[in-house]
């Protein structure tokens, strides 16, 4: 076993967590609260401890940071975000938009990313420097370069309603100047929707690491532009607000976000 990890290999993990998602879909399962509106389900941590078990035994010295078990103490330069159950409130739900999200990240630094989505079967995945597949085939981000034209994403961080109430401001401009704005319920699946052009961009603010970690790689390699808020490249650490976009509309959307656009209705 190499120290280091191949995509195919989270590509297999993240297909097997899927199935485990899958097989619960649906089925009176436990769900508790983790906060007033912020869900864990039996999936979430069936999935995590299958990823965790795995890992570790292939790679005993890497550090893994999870969205429910929080972090396993490893060697920093090889470590592991693990996202078991992204889009855990529409799986409670019945909503079948969700997705495992997996990333292997050296230094700070995404390198291999893959977001599986069980119920369609899709596999979107990336590594550094050679590209976005979803499934067997390479995807690039949309050319749509026009607020007017474009079909945006965002989501609304549950745990913390300070966060999702400074969203709106962000939300009511874009909703005045975009074609229309989407709220998934998964940023995940967000992400990857915009590096397959399906969406044009997407923001948020106080996303957490294990959300991002896979997707946003998947979207720099599809050729989208990934920044923080501020427009800063290096957007993978805290308070991880995120803007992703094709290049010329990521432009577009910062100025919006700074308020130097899209603060009046467009001509309808
Ligand atoms: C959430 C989803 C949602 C995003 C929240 C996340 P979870 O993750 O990705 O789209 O808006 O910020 O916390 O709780 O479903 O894993
Ligand atoms: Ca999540």
């Amino acid at each position: 076993m190499s120290t280091y990890p191949q995509l195919n290999e989270l590509i297999e993990l993240a297909r097997r967590a899927g199935e485990i998602l899958r097989a619960h879909f649906g089925k009176e399962i436990e769900i508790r609260h983790k906060g007033p509106v912020d869900l864990v389900t039996e999936a979430d941590h069936r999935s995590e401890e299958f990823l965790i078990a795995a890992i570790q035994e292939r790679y005993p010295q890497h550090k893994i940071i999870t969205e429910e078990s929080g972090l396993l103490e490893g060697n920093p330069q090889h470590c592991w975000y693990i996202d078991p159950l992204d889009g855990t409130m529409n799986y409670a739900h019945g909503v079948p938009l969700f997705a495992v999200s997996l990333a292997y990240v050296e230094q700070d630094c995404p390198k291999l990313g893959v977001v599986y989505d069980p119920i369609h079967n899709e596999c979107f995945s990336a590594e550094r420097g050679k590209g976005a597949y979803l499934n067997q085939q390479r995807i690039h981000v949309s050319t749509v370069s026009k607020l007017e034209s474009s079909l945006l994403v965002t989501g609304f961080l549950h745990s913390y309603r300070a966060k999702q109430i400074a969203n709106l401001e962000y939300f009511r401009r874009f909703l005045l100047v975009a074609q229309g704005i989407r709220r998934f319920g998964s940023a995940a699946l967000d992400l990857c929707y915009v590096a397959a052009g399906r969406l044009d961009g997407y923001w948020e603010i106080g996303i957490a690491p294990w959300d991002i970690a896979a997707g946003a790689l998947i979207v720099e390699e599809a050729g989208g532009r990934v920044t923080n808020i501020n427009g800063d490249t290096n957007y993978f650490r805290p308070p991880f607000d995120l803007l992703a976009a094709n290049p010329n509309l990521h432009f577009e959307m910062r100025a919006v976000l700074t308020g130097e656009a899209g603060a009046t209705l467009v001509a309808l």
